[in-house]
Formats: structure tokens, C-alpha cells, sequence
């Protein structure tokens, strides 16, 4: 087990590359068991929901390969000659993905032509899926391709209950058999799956996905009404289109898919993370600093920048540079309302309760997506912040300054505000249980120290 020690009380100053997005990466990492032949993805991030991703798709039985891009954005193998035969073996690919000197993009090959492992069944097995709940995007591609797959119920996580019930509900109303026994979805299409009308009862982000993927090699339309709007759709269906999908209207809530019969691979770049770009833009607020973040597209944060700027922060956007400047003064309460895209997104929700736990004022926040989703609040608390949670309202009492404790990281973005909290606090923090922003945040310690943050990580 690790730790981070932060010594906080310095405004963050710099720049910082924006990595490549954790939740378009694992469906476009998914897609590639659509495709009769290897799909190139690039920008991907190294993260431990990569490896997940890799080691599920390898016990699949589809062959995956890890490069490094260069500066020209090409990808290099270990043997450049010819990177899809030569093979590597599980353990090099996942070295390679954690190697913790690097820090240029990877990229990855997936040849899912012929899944070598299908004798043993299509199996994602519950030691993966419990490790990482969109482990669920593989049930849509390999009931579309191969006509069966077993997925292992995710369960619940430290956020809610959340449960995959849409996407079961979607994929027999496309013809899948589905029985849940054991603690898995068992689900086959013997003849295929059919296009249909899908209507979703609440907006779902993976279930969009997974049933656009679906659909992708469906027999006739599907029309997909009250999907998800993400960024990270139309990423994933730009990638399925440049395989030869035949999609429209994904970025609105009606998507319409023409399924063909087969799928081939191709080479996609995947979009920049918006959810690590307002997480570093959120510390700069709450440190009182300056940053300019690369390599990132400032209409994904559109909300975030707003709300940022309600805090009083100056923020400017070039191509795909944002800079956000605090000019030395303390940020402003803002409240917070999280919503499906275009709306506030709940995966910041976290980052700015830290921020507001040092502003001027008081915020309300209000949690609509998840039930369970202020587990953060109490160790806040614990550095100072002055947070009420009544139900799914948080009330945060902006103090002066916060001072450091031994505090406890339970999910991905909760870490996530902690280090931000940890880094605005006067004194020592240490923050336990890091696994959890590892999964989602590539060297997030190397990029704070890069703004001049004060972490390091240790042996807990
Ligand atoms: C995705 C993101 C996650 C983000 C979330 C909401 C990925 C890999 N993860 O998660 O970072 O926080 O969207 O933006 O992209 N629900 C049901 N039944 C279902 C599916 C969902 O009741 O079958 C509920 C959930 O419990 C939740 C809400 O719908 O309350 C939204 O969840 P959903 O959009 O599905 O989240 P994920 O796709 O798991």
C-alpha cells in the first residue's frame, strides 16, 4: 500500500499536459473486439483501469500490443518491424503501462480477428470486474460479434448502488436471451442481435456505449432515445465510424445506428481528459495559483470553466490551451448542481467541494447522479472544511485555511479532492489508500510537482 505525503500552502504555478480520457479510452479499448481486424488507439493514458481493460481483453483471447508514441505521435513497438505479430507477454504490456519513468502517451493495438480463448467461453471474470465496473463494456461488443458473453454482475461500489439493469433491459429488447445466475449475466444471441427503439429510463453513460457498440453490428436500425450526451460517446463513436459503423446524432440524446455486418480496425487518437483538466484547474483555484493546462479541448469543460469563473478565477482558452489565473486571491463560493452532460458533471463534484472548502462564502451542492457520493466531505472535515451533508445536499462553509491530518482517499474522484484539499492546507497531510486516484490519474504526483506542488509518494 502507498501514500501520498503533501505539504500544502503553495499556489500552483506552471504547466501541465492534459492526459488522454480515462472513460473514452476503456469503451474505444472495448470496441476493438468489434473489428475483423487490429484497431490502433493512441493517447492512451497509463493507468491501472488500462491494465484492467488489458487484462480483461487478453483473457478474451484477442492479442494486444503496448507501444509508446513518439514526439510525432507515431507509435513505436518494441519491434517496430512488425508490431501486430510480434507478441508480449502479459506482464510486459502491463510494465510497460505502469512504468512510472515515461510519460508519453501509449498506444495500443487490440486484434480481436480470432478470440483464441473461445473454447473457454467468453468469460469477464468477477476478480476483474469487481476491480472496475466498466469491465460491463465488454457484454455489448461480444454479444454483437461472437453471440454470447458472460459478464460478472459489477455489484455495488463506495459511490451507490449502481446498477447495469439498463443495459440488460436494451440488449433483450435487441432479441439477447439474458439470465443472471451466479453473480453473472449470462446473455446470447444465437441469430444475432436486431435493431430496435430504445428508450432509456434514466441517462446512462456506459449503457449508451455499450449499446451503441451493440448496435454498431445489430441486424437493422437501433435508435437510441435519452442517451448520454458525454464527450466521450461521440469519441467512441467517431472511432466506431472510422471502422465503418454507420452512426448519427451521438452528442444528442437520439442516436441512430444502421448496423452492418462487419467492422474493421483503424487508427484513433482518443480525446484529452476533461475531468484531470478540471481537476488541476480546481487545485490552481484552491492554492490561490496560475496554470496553463496542453493538449486539451476547452469546449468538453465548457460548465466547469463557467463555474470556475463565477469563482473568480480569469481563465482564457487558445486551441486547446486553458489558462486559469487566481491573480493571488481567494476563490468564491460556487454552487453546485451535477447533471448529465451538458450539465455539471458529477466526476467534479468532489474537486470543487475542496475548492470551496477554502472560498469566500458559502456553497450549496447538490449530488443528482450518484447517492452516495460525499464520502469526501468527512475527510475534508478532517482538514478544517466545514461541510454539512443533509441527504444528497452538501453545505460548505468556506474557511480560511485548512491544516493538515491523516486522511482517507474511498473512491476515484473523492482522492482526487483530497489532494486538492491537502495541497490548499497549511502543514502536513498524508492520504491513505492512493489505489483508488491510480486508476484514474496518470502520475498525478509528477504532474502537481511540475506546478510546483510539495508530494511525494511513499510506502504506507
Ligand atoms: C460513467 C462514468 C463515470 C461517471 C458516470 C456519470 C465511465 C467509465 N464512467 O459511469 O465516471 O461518474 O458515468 O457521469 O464512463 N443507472 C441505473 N441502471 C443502469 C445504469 C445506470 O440505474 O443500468 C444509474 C446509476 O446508478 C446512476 C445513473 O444511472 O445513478 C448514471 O450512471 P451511469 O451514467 O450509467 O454511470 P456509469 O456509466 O457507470
Amino acid at each position: 500500500m502507498e501514500k501520498f505525503l503533501i505539504r500544502g500552502g503553495v499556489p500552483l504555478q506552471g504547466s501541465v499536459r492534459v492526459s488522454g480520457a480515462k472513460n473514452s479510452v476503456l469503451p474505444i479499448l472495448a470496441a476493438g473486439l468489434l473489428g475483423d481486424s487490429p484497431l490502433m488507439v493512441q493517447n492512451v493514458p497509463r493507468l491501472v483501469d488500462v491494465v484492467t481493460m488489458i487484462k480483461l481483453i487478453d483473457k478474451l483471447g484477442a492479442k494486444v500490443r503496448v507501444g509508446v508514441e513518439n514526439e510525432d505521435c507515431q507509435c513505436q513497438f518494441d519491434d517496430a518491424s512488425d508490431p501486430l505479430r510480434n507478441e508480449q507477454s502479459l506482464e510486459k504490456l502491463i510494465d510497460l503501462v505502469c512504468s512510472t519513468q515515461e510519460n508519453a502517451p501509449l498506444c495500443l493495438s487490440i486484434d480481436a480477428s480470432v478470440l483464441h480463448n473461445r473454447d473457454e467461453g467468453l468469460v469477464a471474470p468477477y476478480e476483474l470486474v469487481k476491480t472496475m465496473r466498466a469491465s460491463i463494456l465488454v457484454l455489448g461488443p461480444l454479444l454483437a460479434r461472437f453471440g454470447e458473453a458472460k459478464v460478472s454482475l459489477p455489484g455495488g461500489c463506495a459511490i451507490g448502488s449502481r446498477p447495469v439493469d439498463l443495459h440488460i433491459k436494451a440488449l433483450k429488447q435487441m432479441g439477447a436471451e439474458i439470465q443472471i445466475a451466479d453473480g453473472y449475466i449470462n446473455a446470447k444471441a444465437p441469430n444475432g442481435l436486431k435493431g430496435a427503439r430504445i428508450c432509456f429510463d434514466q441517462v446512462t453513460v456506459t449503457g449508451t456505449e455499450n449499446i451503441l457498440m451493440a448496435a454498431a453490428l445489430a441486424e437493422g436500425e437501433t435508435v437510441l432515445e435519452n442517451a448520454a450526451r458525454e464527450p466521450e460517446i461521440v469519441d467512441l463513436a467517431n472511432c466506431l465510424r472510422a471502422m465503418g459503423a454507420e452512426i448519427e446524432g451521438d452528442g444528442t440524446a437520439l442516436i441512430r445506428v444502421k448496423g452492418v455486418k462487419s467492422l474493421k480496425g483503424t487508427q484513433h487518437r482518443v480525446i484529452a481528459d476533461r475531468i484531470e483538466a478540471g481537476t488541476f484547474l480546481c487545485a490552481a483555484a484552491a492554492t490561490r495559483g496560475s496554470v496553463i493546462l496542453e493538449q486539451v479541448d476547452p469546449a468538453a469543460l465548457d460548465v466547469v470553466l463557467l463555474k470556475l469563473e463565477d469563482a473568480g478565477a480569469i481563465i482564457s482558452t487558445q486551441g486547446n490551451q486553458i489558462s486559469l489565473d487566481m491573480q493571488g486571491n481567494r476563490p468564491k463560493a460556487v454552487d453546485i448542481l451535477t447533471a448529465p452532460h451538458p450539465g455539471f458533471p458529477t466526476d467534479m463534484q468532489a474537486q470543487f467541494m475542496a475548492m470551496n472548502s477554502v472560498a469566500e462564502g458559502t456553497a450549496t451542492i447538490v449530488e443528482k447522479i450518484f447517492e452516495n457520493r460525499f464520502m469526501h466531505a468527512t475527510e475534508l472535515n478532517r482538514l478544517g472544511a466545514q461541510i454539512k451533508i443533509n441527504g444528497s445536499t452538501a453545505t460548505v462553509k468556506g474557511v480560511e485555511t485548512l491544516t493538515g491530518a491523516p486522511i482517507m482517499a474511498t473512491d476515484l474522484r473523492a482522492s482526487a479532492s483530497l489532494v486538492i484539499g491537502a495541497l490548499a492546507a497549511e502543514g502536513q497531510t498524508e492520504i491513505h489508500r492512493i489505489y483508488h486516484i491510480d486508476r484514474g490519474y496518470e502520475h498525478i504526483e509528477s504532474k502537481v510537482r511540475l506546478l510546483g506542488g510539495r508530494i511525494e509518494r511513499l510506502k504506507a
